[in-house]
């Protein structure tokens, strides 16, 4: 029997934050303990709402607290050109009853990962929950088998030509976090964007007939067109998917371990990561970074994991 990984996810939902929450909730072999939320698509109170909305409708018993409603240092930013006003447009969820922990998520992340080892940390959203877990409680770190984050870029940022967004959200919490020592898997918008749910995908989702499905299929039309609108792309990308998918199957991901700086100057390249492919400048590789991606067995894996939800 295959060892459970157990894994803690922070997000802020999004549309590909609610995929990789409901891949997380059924992926084999993942025991989900708990889920953070930060502002980044949207502010906190949607995101938080989206959060619990997600965990009610597919049914996960699995705690959801609220953490940072702003970064470390600098101003914060939201996505509704993706996300709309809601930060989840497009789901008709039902009145939430749902309560969130009483605790916020840095407590509760805390709590969960002394009273666990091994533990996985899956950020999908701005660092800054993860930054100040690390700032605030560091006698957490050994109980971190790893940090699997989506975020960053080898080339070109998504909100600015060098930033991708979870990491301009901020910089200063990214910077914690790439200079934390733990392992670190950076799935970044060098694979993600390889990773587009085009309509061949939405026709195959559509034969699986559940709720995790027809979440799936009904949020990647509004996300597709908002990334059509925006950016031109025949299909939305699925990036924050790619960490869990990381986690399930690892012939879907090449990584190679370099050094990732965090520019936090505050000029044209904040918060771009600077990955070290070639190690120009001789310094300790920090990460592993994602350069590769079977985009067959990614959705393959994808729509496997999401069959796993009974109705
Ligand atoms: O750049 C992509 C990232 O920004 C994803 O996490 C998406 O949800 C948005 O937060
Ligand atoms: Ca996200």
């Amino acid at each position: 029997m295959d060892e459970i990984r157990k894994i803690i996810l922070d997000c802020d939902p999004g549309h590909d934050d609610a995929i990789a929450l409901a891949l997380a909730g059924k992926g084999k072999g993942l025991e989900l303990l708990g889920i953070g939320v930060e502002a980044g698509n949207q502010t906190l109170g949607k995101t938080g709402r989206n959060a619990l909305s997600l965990v009610e409708y597919l049914g996960l018993d699995v705690p959801v607290a609220l953490g940072a409603d702003r970064p470390i240092k600098r101003s914060p930013l939201t996505c509704p050109e993706i996300h709309g006003e809601t930060g989840l447009d497009g789901f008709p969820f039902k009145e939430i009853e749902r309560k969130f922990d009483e605790r916020d998520a840095i407590t509760m992340m805390k709590d969960l990962l002394l009273a666990n080892d091994k533990v996985t940390l899956v950020p999908t959203g701005p660092l800054t929950n993860i930054g100040l877990l690390l700032q605030t409680y560091p006698e957490v770190k050994p109980h971190i088998e790893k940090i699997v984050l989506m975020g960053g870029s080898m080339g070109m940022g998504n909100v600015t030509p060098a930033a991708e967004f979870n990491i301009l959200c901020d910089p200063e919490a990214a910077d914690i976090v790439f200079s934390s020592g733990l392992p670190i898997y950076m799935l970044g918008l060098d694979v993600t964007r390889k990773a587009l749910v085009t309509p061949k995908v939405i026709k195959k989702m559509k034969k699986v007939k559940n709720k995790a499905a027809k979440l799936f299929v009904t949020l990647m039309q509004v996300y597709n067109e908002n990334q059509f609108k925006t950016f031109g792309l025949k299909g939305g990308p699925l990036h924050d998917p790619a960490t869990i998918v990381a986690l399930l199957n690892k012939d879907v991901f090449t990584f190679k371990k370099m050094n990732v700086s965090i520019d936090t100057s505050g000029g044209p390249s904040y918060g771009r990561t600077n990955c070290d492919i070639s190690s120009f400048l001789g310094l300790p590789a920090n990460a592993y970074v994602a350069t590769d991606i079977d985009r067959k067995l990614f959705f393959k894996t994808v729509k496997k994991t999401l069959e796993r939800y009974s109705k």
